[in-house]
């Protein structure tokens, strides 16, 4: 199987954070599928709340930039969201927000990887409605978002202690959407012909 490269991160940054051990799963379960898998924490990428007039004076940040290219530079991205009041965080939209200031050539950060989202939330809809928007936002950045997705709920009690997901419903589909996010991610454009 071609090996592609894998990008992992939470749109949260808590201690503890449910979508971050959901993003580890991910990572986890892509490594096992022999890729080579990177994961990301925003907590290594702070940024400024978005604002046209600071973009105007003082330009893009730095991390801005950083995790546009880091992005742009990986086949496939799975994004793992906390639902904040039936949407996405403000931390990870305002991420999205920058990352999609940073000037393009041929391969952006959204045209470039495929995507695959989930949500983990102790609540019994497991962010599922979150989901339905962080899918609309990728695609009005023009990113290709794959059908699979998950949604773990109660997800308090749904790790091991090994960061696996104990439910066997909930591990079929973080192995569904892994698998399609490998094979759509290996036959999108490759790296080397942009
Ligand atoms: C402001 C706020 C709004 C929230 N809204 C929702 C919600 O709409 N649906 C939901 O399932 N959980 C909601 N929660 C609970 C989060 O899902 C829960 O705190 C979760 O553990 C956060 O993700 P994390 O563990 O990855 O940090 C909300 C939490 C906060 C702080």
């Amino acid at each position: 199987m071609q090996q592609i490269r894998l990008l992992c991160f939470a749109g949260s940054i808590r201690s503890g954070s449910l979508n971050q051990r959901l993003a580890g799963a991910m990572a986890k379960e892509l490594s096992l599928l022999e890729m080579d898998v990177t994961f990301l924490s925003l907590t290594d990428y702070p940024l400024p709340l978005f604002n046209a007039d600071d973009e105007k004076d003082k330009g893009l940040p730095e991390n801005a930039v950083k995790l546009a290219r880091m992005i742009a530079a990986h086949d496939g991205i799975f994004i793992a969201s906390p639902e904040h009041n039936g949407s996405v965080t403000p931390l990870l939209k305002n991420t999205l927000d920058w990352i999609s200031r940073v000037p393009v050539q041929a391969r952006g950060p959204f045209s470039g990887p495929v995507y695959a989202i989930g949500a983990a939330s102790p609540g019994k809809l497991g962010g599922m409605r979150s989901l339905a928007h962080l899918r609309d936002i990728l695609t009005a950045l023009g990113a290709l978002t794959i059908p699979e997705q998950i949604s773990v709920s109660a997800a308090h009690e749904a790790f091991d202690a090994k960061g696996s997901l104990k439910d066997d419903r909930d591990a079929a589909f973080l192995s569904a959407c892994a698998r399609n996010l490998v094979h759509l991610g290996q036959r999108k454009k490759p790296l080397e012909w942009t």
